[in-house]
């Protein structure tokens, strides 16, 4: 199996990317680390650990990451998605387990460097232990497999803002870093996660599984199927994160270009993912600043949305 790592801010639909991912033979996860985002640091490592603990797999280890982004404040959790909890205020009780006595970047480049050429990383949350682990470890760069993350949108709208990706929009400067890196990566941005539509008949089918994780899932989910029922008349709700760990399944359904991303980081366009689709010679294209000399980053730009829904249930 393939060996991953996920940072991530669970969050109702992380959650269901963690438990996808756990019921994958094809993947093997050898740990958690966490960030603030859908909720603040310390509430995503108590959710790691005890999503962990309702799988049953809480030999699998959970290291807490950073509590704020690299240079502005963080903006504050989204209770009125997630909610108060970030499992849809079931208030789970507090976990049996601590986390690792070393930080998710730490960690990160510990798990990295022992399985040189092995480990995708699958951040879905925003990028700041990936930007803090690089800054301590360049090495990183050609040690890992891979990086496949959530977040970003090239050729849609925003989320958190008209322009912005709410995952970006948390911390774009180390996003800018993180997709400037140099390393071999793809992002599974809003373009294709949009398009990964759970209708409300397969949430009651996914409710109907006779397992621990889905027991869950059938508790959080109808939280966050409200919100989206604010936000749009969509018919269900979008597997974000989960189509990261679909990706890495089944990258066949997918549509991927290669270009060079800036994340803007001033006014009102902050966090949003520029690609330069710039077709020509590579001179020209590298003649288009900002993003010259920047390393092309796969792009998800399409997908059988559909088709992945099933292989999720
Ligand atoms: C991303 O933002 C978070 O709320 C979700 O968990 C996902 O990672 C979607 O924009
Ligand atoms: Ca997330």
């Amino acid at each position: 199996p393939r060996k991953i790592l996920i940072d991530t801010d669970p969050g109702v639909d992380d959650a269901m990317a963690i438990f996808l991912a756990l019921a994958s033979p094809e993947l093997e996860l050898l740990g958690l680390t966490t960030v603030f985002g859908n909720v603040q640091t310390d509430l995503a490592t108590t959710n790691a650990l005890r999503l962990l603990e309702i799988a049953g797999r809480s030999e699998i280890p959970v290291a807490q990451g950073a509590r704020a982004p690299l240079v502005r404040p963080f903006g504050g959790p989204v209770p009125f998605i997630h909610g108060e909890d970030g499992q849809g205020n079931t208030f789970l009780p507090p976990p049996q387990k601590a986390p690792l006595g070393l930080s998710a970047a730490q960690f990160i480049i510990e798990t990295v460097l022992a399985h040189p050429g092995e480990v995708t990383l699958v951040p879905v949350g925003p990028l700041t232990n990936l930007a803090l682990a690089l800054r301590l470890e360049p090495r990183l760069v050609e040690a890992v497999a891979g990086v496949v993350l959530m977040g970003g949108n090239a050729l849609v709208p925003g989320n958190a803002s008209p322009a912005a990706e709410a995952n970006i929009h948390n911390d774009p400067e180390a996003a800018d870093v993180v997709l400037g890196a140099g390393w071999k990566i793809t992002m599974v941005g809003l373009d294709v996660t949009q398009q990964v539509l759970m209708t409300d008949a397969q949430i009651a089918a996914l409710a109907a599984i006779p397992s621990a994780m889905a027991r869950h899932l059938s508790r959080i989910v109808p939280f966050y199927r409200e919100f989206a029922r604010r936000r749009g008349n969509w018919g269900g709700i979008h597997l974000h994160d989960p189509t990261a760990i679909l990706y890495l399944l089944h990258p066949e359904l997918f549509t991927v270009q290669q270009w060079p991303i800036r994340v803007e980081t001033i006014g009102v366009g902050r966090g949003k993912t520029w690609p330069n689709p710039q077709t020509g010679s590579s001179e020209e294209r590298e003649a288009l600043r900002p993003w010259q000399g920047r390393p092309p980053v796969g792009v998800c730009v399409g997908v059988q949305g559909e088709a992945l829904v099933e292989i999720y249930l």
